[in-house]
């Protein structure tokens, strides 16, 4: 009896085979049911506290950007897509991230949301002065952070390979350097497209400075007369002045014209220029066409967001 009693089985009975492959399949599928659930609620949250309802109006501090991203070209215009905050201040979109992205994605918000809190609850920027105290900063901490990620918001919905309508070319023309070279600073020269602050009018006082515009002059002759004529009065390429002028510029951005100059025109001449020769190429047809000269020159390509007069 003494040995039977030892060989009974002491605390719980073994499982059998297939209730451990039960016990497994049931937590199995708790696990996997409460992952998905997370992961959902997770990804909802995500979305919603990127979305523009979130960003734009239960955040007080964005109530100004909002109000100016409302007047920019991504929130209106003639095809009715839109880009939400997320799209462009998000640097991973959360529907197509991969493993590693979205953990990344994950981090980014919490460091983000974290920072936003803290100054949305100790109300550091409460009035609209104090906004346009802070934006400076935080427009170029954000120009800078994008400009890190090679400006991968943007190009995710902008190819630069291919462009539409009438000015395509010149367009494809304008940003193959960039994307021969792989790297990007769309900001560089398209200003205000995430938000507008003030309404764009027309330069009242000069555009350019006489000297630049006499620079601009010699290189005209030398490289454009050819076509264009001395007087800009039109050959092989079309006049550059006068009414052919306002039915090509009228209306345009500055960027317009110089992007056709530095892009397929110098092309056309046979040549490349310096963002400054573009420039002051730009500054002569300005003087031809009648605008003022005054003490500030044609500098930067961020001045170009600037619309021309429609006569
Ligand atoms: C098309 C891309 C784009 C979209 C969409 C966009 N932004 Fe911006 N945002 C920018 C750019 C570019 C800047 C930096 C320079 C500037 O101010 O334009 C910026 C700057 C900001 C700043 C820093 C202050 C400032 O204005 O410079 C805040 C805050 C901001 N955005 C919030 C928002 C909110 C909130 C939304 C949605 C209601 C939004 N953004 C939608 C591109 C975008
Ligand atoms: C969610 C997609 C999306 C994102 C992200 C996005 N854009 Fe756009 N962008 C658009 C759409 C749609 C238009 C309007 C196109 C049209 O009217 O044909 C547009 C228009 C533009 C234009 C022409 C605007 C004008 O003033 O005529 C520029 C320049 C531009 N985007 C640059 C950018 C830059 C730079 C960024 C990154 C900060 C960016 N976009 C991010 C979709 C996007
Ligand atoms: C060196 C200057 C320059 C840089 C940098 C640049 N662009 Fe452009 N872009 C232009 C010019 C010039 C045009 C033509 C404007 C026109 O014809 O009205 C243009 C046109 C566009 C358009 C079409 C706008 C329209 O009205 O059809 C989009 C979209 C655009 N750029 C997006 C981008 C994006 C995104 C980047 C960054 C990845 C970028 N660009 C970088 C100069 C630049
Ligand atoms: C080989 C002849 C030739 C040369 C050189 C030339 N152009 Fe042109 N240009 C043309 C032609 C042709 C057009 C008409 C548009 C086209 O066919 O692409 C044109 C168009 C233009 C336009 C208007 C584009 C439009 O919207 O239709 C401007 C502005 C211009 N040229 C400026 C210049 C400047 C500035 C130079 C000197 C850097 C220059 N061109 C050199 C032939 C030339």
């Amino acid at each position: 009896m003494e040995s039977e009693q030892g060989k009974a089985p002491k605390g719980r009975p073994k499982r059998g085979f297939w209730s451990v492959i039960q016990w497994i399949f049931l937590w199995g599928t708790i696990f996997g049911l409460t992952g998905v659930a997370l992961v959902a609620v997770t990804n909802k949250a995500v979305i919603w506290s990127s979305s523009d309802s979130f960003c734009g109006t239960l955040c007080h501090t964005m109530t100004w950007s909002s109000a100016a991203y409302h007047q920019g070209p991504h929130f209106i215009n003639a095809s009715g897509v839109r880009a939400s905050c997320g799209q462009c201040h998000i640097p991973y979109d959360s529907s197509h991230a991969t493993a590693t992205e979205y953990v990344k994605l994950l981090l980014f918000k919490a460091d983000r949301g974290a920072k936003d809190f803290w100054y949305e609850s100790r109300k550091t920027i409460a009035t609209k002065e104090d906004w346009e105290k802070q934006r400076p900063k935080l427009g170029a901490e954000f120009e800078s952070y994008t400009k890190a990620h090679n400006y991968i918001t943007c190009r995710g919905c902008h190819s630069l390979e291919a462009f539409g309508g009438p000015r395509s070319r010149m367009k494809v023309l304008i940003h193959k350097d960039q994307i021969k070279a792989n790297t990007f600073d769309c900001f560089q020269c398209h200003q205000d497209v995430g938000h507008v602050y003030e309404p764009q009018v027309a330069k009242v006082g000069g555009w350019y400075t006489n000297e630049q515009a006499a620079s601009g002059a010699t290189l005209y002759q030398a490289q454009c007369a050819s076509c264009h004529g001395a007087k800009l009065e039109g050959g092989d390429g079309p006049s550059l002045t006068g009414t052919t002028w306002h039915q090509m510029y009228g209306g345009a951005r500055l960027l317009t014209v110089w992007g056709e100059i530095t892009g397929p025109m110098a092309q056309y001449a046979g040549t490349t220029y310096t963002t400054q020769q573009s420039l002051d190429i730009v500054s002569y047809l300005l003087q031809q066409n009648g605008l003022p000269s005054g003490n500030q020159p044609l500098a930067d390509t961020r001045e170009l967001s600037e619309v021309l007069p429609a006569k």
